[in-house]
């Protein structure tokens, strides 16, 4: 993070120890600029030219903290790039200035108020950082189709104060961003690689027909798209009209997590735990279910992976590297093609959004998108099983002063069939869904060792056959993603609390896909081991170093990608890739 000490503002009750270590220390490096990364996909954008690149949005945000709106553009697109586009990326680039803290922030682009990227800043004080997103877009076509067309729009929100309220004598930070599209025709040379998620691939072949967005209406009082939730029993609601013949339904929810929650996948469980090192302070446990219903039926949930914002933890350790998904936040589908026989009548349906077991606040949207039969005017459809109890949650707190353990483990299994007659036959769709989940939290030492373990598996199948055993296609996807973390704080003097972190975590997804009895399998595996120390004061980082080692490995039939970074003390010290995995040895 390149914390350089000279351009911090120091809370003068705390200078005498932070000269001390800076005197231990010496100086950090104090580089000009610094680039941050998201080692994760492999690059989305294909080698080769695109057909055309647009610049949708620039926008310098400063001052824009609670309640502002997004900033919206009209768009134009070249006439000599017409649809249909083999690949879109998005391309949105951020830069730095100003000489004052940049708190990590969560910002997101929305076409036509449907979100398609959710991203996380760094916590950065210099003032030369930059860093780029690169995502794939392909999948919201159909969005896109409409904007080239000449009607629609492209917003942005970006939440950035200029650091804490109090500090009206510095001036701002700005963070510039500027959005771009690369529109792809033809061939692409490295179409192998998949530069979406595997799940993103099982279950989009070809992008949806129609993408509608499940928001909030942009509100008169200036607020963005985003529902807020403000903690379990919250369910905003949009009501929505889908086309009669719709044939095929998947819902796509965005989230990300604030203030009592920003630390939700650390939570131990106990109402009236001691504020430490995790700055946490809420304690109803580690377990989260992302949710959506359809007139108030629960249609079905994942427990989100934990993505870490570059200020948690040890915002050292996300410096430059950023944790798994912090610069495109995963989103999370659920098949609801089992349910159109609720939504095909023509009438408003209300589609809902919630979180099991949160705290205020999360910021959710979702898009639904559709896939639809042009040869008929209206399917028939019908759900004719539901199995859907609620997790199975299993509880268990050990306290004693600052000292103990908690535990919840959670287990759910749902399975949902329907059937859709439409000109392609009459098909019906299963989805089958099994989650193992455990959080464990140890606390020792007087409360000044703790160790996080976290364990989340999915195991997710969607069968499609036609009459009696006719299969259509079939996929089966297995999420793994484990996380550690053992931290251990030394209280020191004017309140400060010096923090030692190991923390180790991983994103696995194995897609297995039959699709017209073409089948192939793909595995996913991002994983990242950190450590370093922290010297905390007020909740700011004002002294710190770290290492991070992030290897990101994919391989289906034809190709194996790898590319391992590691970082220490604010620079990359390494970074391989390799289009083949053989080429590099393993971390
Ligand atoms: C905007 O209006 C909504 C609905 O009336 C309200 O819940 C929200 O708090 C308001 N936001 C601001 C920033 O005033
Ligand atoms: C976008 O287009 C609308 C409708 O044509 C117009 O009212 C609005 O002023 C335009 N906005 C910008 C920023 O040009
Ligand atoms: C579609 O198939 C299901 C199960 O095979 C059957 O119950 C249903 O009646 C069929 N629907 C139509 C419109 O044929």
């Amino acid at each position: 993070m390149h914390l350089k000490p000279s351009q911090f503002s120091i809370p003068s009750l705390f200078l005498p120890l932070f000269l001390l270590y800076t005197s231990i220390q010496g100086t950090l490096a104090t580089d000009a600029s610094l680039e941050f990364l998201d080692p994760t996909l492999p690059p989305a954008l294909p080698s080769q030219t695109p057909k055309c690149s647009v610049l949708v949005l620039h926008q310098d945000f400063a001052g824009t903290v609670s309640g502002s709106s997004p900033v919206t553009t009209n768009y134009t697109h070249p006439g000599d790039c017409p649809a249909p586009w083999t690949r879109v990326v998005l391309e949105l680039s951020f830069s730095v200035s100003g000489v004052h803290v940049q708190k990590d922030r969560v910002a997101a682009v929305w076409i036509d108020g449907a979100e398609i990227l959710r991203t996380s800043t760094p916590f950065t004080i210099n003032p030369g950082a930059f860093w780029k997103v690169h995502k794939d877009i392909t999948r919201y076509t159909s969005l896109l189709r409409r904007l080239s067309g000449g009607r629609g729009t492209v917003s942005m929100m970006l939440e950035n104060s200029d650091s804490d309220s109090d500090s009206d004598s510095n001036p701002p930070g700005v963070l510039t961003a500027d959005v771009s599209l690369h529109f792809y025709r033809g061939a692409l040379s490295d179409k192998s690689i998949y530069t979406a998620h595997p799940s993103v691939k099982g279950l989009y072949r070809e992008p949806a027909d129609l993408v509608v967005p499940i928001s909030q209406e942009k509100a008169s009082n200036g607020s963005s798209f985003w529902f807020q939730i403000g903690g379990n029993s919250d369910m905003p609601t949009a009501s929505v009209v889908i086309p009669t013949n719709a044939y095929r339904a998947v819902l796509e929810i965005f989230a990300s997590y604030h203030a009592d929650d920003e630390f939700w996948y650390a939570n131990p469980l106990q109402s009236e735990y001691p504020q430490g090192g995790l700055r946490e302070g809420r304690a109803n446990g580690g377990l989260r279910q992302l949710y959506a219903t359809i007139d108030g039926k629960f249609v079905g949930g994942h427990i989100p992976f934990a993505v870490i914002y570059p200020g948690s933890i040890n915002p050292y350790l996300w410096s430059p590297v950023a944790a798994i998904g912090a610069f495109d936040m995963p989103t999370y589908d659920l098949e609801v093609t089992p349910f159109l026989g609720l939504l095909v009548d023509g009438q408003p349906h209300e589609i809902g959004l919630g979180v099991k077991h949160s705290q205020s606040y999360w910021l959710l949207t979702a898009n639904l998108h559709l896939w639809v039969d042009r040869w008929t005017d209206a399917v028939e459809a019908m759900l004719v099983d539901y199995r859907a109890p609620p997790l199975r949650v299993n509880p268990h707190a050990e306290w004693r002063d600052q000292e103990g353990s908690s535990e919840i483990d959670a287990e759910g299994l749902l399975r949902f069939i329907g059937w859709v007659s439409s000109s392609k036959g009459n098909v019906t769709t299963m989805v089958r869904q099994k989650v193992t989940f455990k959080s464990q939290v140890v606390v020792q030492n007087r409360g000044t060792v703790r160790q996080v373990e976290v364990v989340n598996k999915e195991a997710m199948t969607v069968g499609a056959h036609r009459g009696k055993n006719q299969v259509v296609g079939r996929l089966q996807l297995f999420m793994d993603a484990p996380l550690q973390v053992q931290m251990s704080i030394v209280n020191a003097a004017g309140g400060a609390v010096l923090q030692n972190t190991r923390l180790y975590h991983q994103l696995e997804e194995v897609l297995n896909l039959n699709d017209n009895m073409a089948v192939s399998t793909s595995i996913l595996t991002d994983r990242q081991d950190a450590e370093g120390t922290v010297l905390m004061h007020d909740g700011m980082p004002v002294w710190g170093g770290g290492s991070t080692k992030s290897s990101y490995k994919y391989r289906d039939e034809n190709t194996c990608y790898l590319r391992t970074v590691d970082a220490a003390g604010g620079a990359v010290k390494n970074d391989v890739t390799s289009p083949s995995c053989s080429l590099v040895s393993t971390a």
